[in-house]
């Protein structure tokens, strides 16, 4: 089964060719990606409507590409699988018109995926795939949740943020201290020149005793740190901005590092799995492997370049949903998109 996967959520238009036969975990033939963050960065953040325009733009060009070089034909696909949600409204609509119209044009059943699901089965695209059951740790843009997976469309949410993601508090920190859009990245990268220890930001919900996380809190008190700071985070040969940056960077990693091990005890499993944009983060990596090698805990995460939103999770999430039999691909080509639309609320048909 030849699977054309296509995502366009938000930012970055993916599309991507997944193969699987029998029992064996499918495998990724070609993907390609176009990221809109050059468009976006001048204003600081996603428009939508341009995020919509560029995926109508991207999505054929990029499509033709992978099937060049997988060295297939349009007539070769046997699912034309699309991000179905959650996401912004207009840019799903793209995907989504897309897949539909060359389901019907082709004759092939279609296949409207989870985003989330996306990320948190993309580790299976890796050279080193997870097994079920494990706890997913999925950290992206717009979501922060702990999740305990049995298999295909199995999802229980163990917590999840009450306010903002961890990706939006490092984008929004990143902005306060004026490193553009996408911020994550970019503070990242200006931490490995800073102290961690430096300020002392605020671990919301560290000792809340339950899974939940809380963000929105950070950003405030980076805010007032920069405000006390001043002309100094500028300053030419100062290390104050860095410092900031490596002290806020080290605030969400504690966090997410010391919930993902609650959770791996509460459930008492052996196994994680990080996904989502954060999951790219080499300083979480870094601690996360450190903690989970101490514990005897197997963690797993996608490929490096396939932690942020990409075509290949969405093919590859579509196909095993094929194989495990918890979803048929349909012929209805009518269809919808959910902008808001929880995993757990994923129904299994
Ligand atoms: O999963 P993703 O591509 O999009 C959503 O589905 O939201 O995640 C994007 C998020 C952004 O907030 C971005 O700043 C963050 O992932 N991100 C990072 C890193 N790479 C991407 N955050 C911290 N460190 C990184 N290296
Ligand atoms: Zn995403």
């Amino acid at each position: 089964m030849l699977i054309l996967g296509i995502e366009s959520s938000c930012d970055e238009t993916g599309v991507a060719l997944v193969e699987f036969g029998g029992a064996a975990v499918p495998v990724l033939r070609s993907h390609a990606l176009f990221s809109q963050v050059d468009m976006h960065q001048a204003y600081g953040g996603v428009v939508p409507e341009l995020a919509s325009r560029d995926h109508i733009r991207r999505v054929l060009p990029l499509t033709e590409l992978v099937l060049r070089d997988a060295g297939c034909r349009l007539a070769d696909v046997d699912v034309v699988a699309f991000t179905r949600g959650p996401g912004l409204a207009g840019a799903l609509l793209v995907g989504a018109g897309v897949a539909c119209a060359l389901g019907a044009a082709l004759e092939r059943p279609v296949l409207g995926v989870h985003h989330l699901e996306g990320h948190l089965l993309s580790p299976f695209l890796s050279a080193d795939p997870p097994e079920f059951p494990f706890v997913a740790l999925l950290v992206s843009g717009g979501h922060t949740q702990l999740m305990r997976v049995d298999g295909v469309g199995r999802y229980a949410i163990l917590g999840e943020t009450i306010d903002d993601a961890a990706g939006e508090a490092f984008d929004k920190s990143a902005k306060l201290l004026g490193l553009g859009y996408p911020g994550g990245p970019a503070l990242s990268r200006l931490a490995e020149q800073g102290d961690p220890a430096a300020f002392k930001l605020p671990r919301p919900l560290l000792h809340s005793g339950n899974l939940d996380f809380s963000f929105a809190g950070l950003k405030t008190a980076v805010l007032t740190q920069a405000r006390k700071l001043g002309d100094q985070l500028e300053a030419p040969g100062s290390t104050a901005k860095a410092d900031l940056a490596a002290s806020t960077e080290a605030a969400i990693v504690e966090v997410l590092l010391k919930k993902s091990l609650a959770a791996l005890k509460e459930t008492g499993l052996r196994r994680l799995v990080v996904a989502g944009g954060v999951g790219a983060n080499r300083e979480l990596r870094r601690q996360l492997n450190l903690a989970c090698a101490q514990q005897g805990v197997r963690v797993h995460y996608p490929e490096l370049h396939l932690c942020t939103d990409n075509g290949a999770m969405i093919a590859m999430a579509a196909a095993m949903r094929l194989q495990a039999g918890v979803q048929q691909a349909s012929r209805v080509y009518a269809f919808d998109v959910k902008p808001r639309w929880p995993l757990d609320a994923l129904e299994v048909n």
